[in-house]
């Protein structure tokens, strides 16, 4: 074989070789075998370069340079496409098999979840949903609803006024509470109604473990033909049995709200005595919610036949169904914005 035909095997076997080469390591095996300047082949080959004579020794010279030169080109191509293929970028490999690193998903607020429970539990019983605004104006909020100005019943809301005046008053306010609402749907519906109304109410008050001065109510109110009292307690009823299971207690009580007659407060027994006094209940029994048969003075108001419709009303308190709901001690946690506290909902 001549050393010609001997220099175009070594390059057949050289290219050949280097497709098979997969890494880095044996991209360095293959240049030290085909290229090394000490045992690779080409150098071996060329050692009976000096038995030829001048002028073959030129066109085997040549010959041999320009094999080294493309088998050198052919290695630094190999090298970039095994670093593109296995994504190494200089000598940082990344490695395609570790887990991806996981989008933290977030959760609903745990009030947010409680008032989705609380919806759905009064959507199932046929009840739409409203919304009303929480820059309210003394005459919803206060007047409307039978606590007219100076009268004593307003020291039961602690008002967040805003500071706005006419002609001396001031008939701008955070609203209290979500009763504002009941006006505004009365006002420009006609019965049935059955609706329940979320929202945020303001009050300036101190903070306990069962009162914040922020705080989510959801209003009810139901106005037909024929609503009984029994209507009334049975559809609360149903509501405590559907968000707190059958064995928790619902108590009933008379209590005093302008815009009802007769009015109640409902309460459940405590959680976390079950019933028997505590420091978050005090008498083992949490409200939430203050309740009653709408004042008939409220439905001739709104233009409506008194004799012939009648509706309960109440306006629950959602940070305490939700304290129940989920065994927590104190109302002021779910505003803290803690993780560890929010997380285990
Ligand atoms: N709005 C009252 C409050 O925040 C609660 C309330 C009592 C709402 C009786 C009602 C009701 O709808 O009938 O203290």
């Amino acid at each position: 074989m001549s050393l010609i035909e001997e220099l175009a095997r070594i390059e057949k076997d050289a290219r050949g070789a280097l497709l098979g080469a997969a890494d880095e390591a044996a991209l360095e095996d293959w240049r030290v075998a085909f290229l090394g300047r000490r045992r690779g082949r080409l150098t071996d080959a060329l050692a009976a370069l000096p038995t030829l004579d001048i002028a073959e020794r030129r066109t085997v010279g040549a010959e041999s340079n320009r094999i080294k030169n493309e088998l050198e080109a052919a290695l630094e191509q190999r090298r970039a496409e095994i670093r593109e293929r296995t994504h190494k970028s200089g000598d940082q490999p990344i490695d395609v098999t570790l887990p991806g690193r996981p989008l933290p998903a977030g959760r609903l607020h745990p009030i947010t979840q409680t008032l989705n429970e609380i919806l759905e539990a009064f959507r199932q019983m046929g009840f739409q949903v409203a919304e009303g605004p929480e820059i309210e104006w003394d005459y919803y909020n206060f007047e409307m609803l039978r606590i007219p100005k100076y009268h004593p019943a307003r020291d039961m809301w602690d008002t967040l006024w805003m500071d706005y005046e006419r002609d001396g008053e001031r008939p701008m306010l955070l609203r209290t509470h979500t009763s504002p609402n009941q006006i505004r749907i009365m006002e420009q519906t006609e019965p049935p109604i059955r609706v329940v109304v979320p929202g945020r109410c303001y009050r300036y008050e101190a903070t306990d473990a069962t009162h914040e001065w922020m705080m989510t109510q959801v209003e009810g109110l139901a106005v037909d033909e024929g609503i009984s009292l029994a209507e009334f307690k049975g559809t609360l009823y149903e509501f405590a049995r559907r968000l707190f299971g059958k064995d928790r207690k619902v108590r009933f009580r008379c209590d005093y709200f302008p815009f009802v007659e007769p009015g109640a407060d409902v309460s459940v027994d405590c959680f976390l005595c079950d019933g028997k006094g505590c420091r978050v209940c005090g008498d083992g029994w949490i409200e939430i919610m203050g309740a009653g048969m709408v004042h008939r003075e409220i439905l001739e108001n709104m233009g409506y036949d008194a004799d012939r419709y009648t509706g309960f009303a109440f306006g629950m308190g959602v940070e305490r169904v939700a304290l129940n709901r989920h065994n927590v001690e104190d109302i002021r946690l779910f505003y803290q914005n803690d993780l560890r506290f929010l997380r285990q909902f």
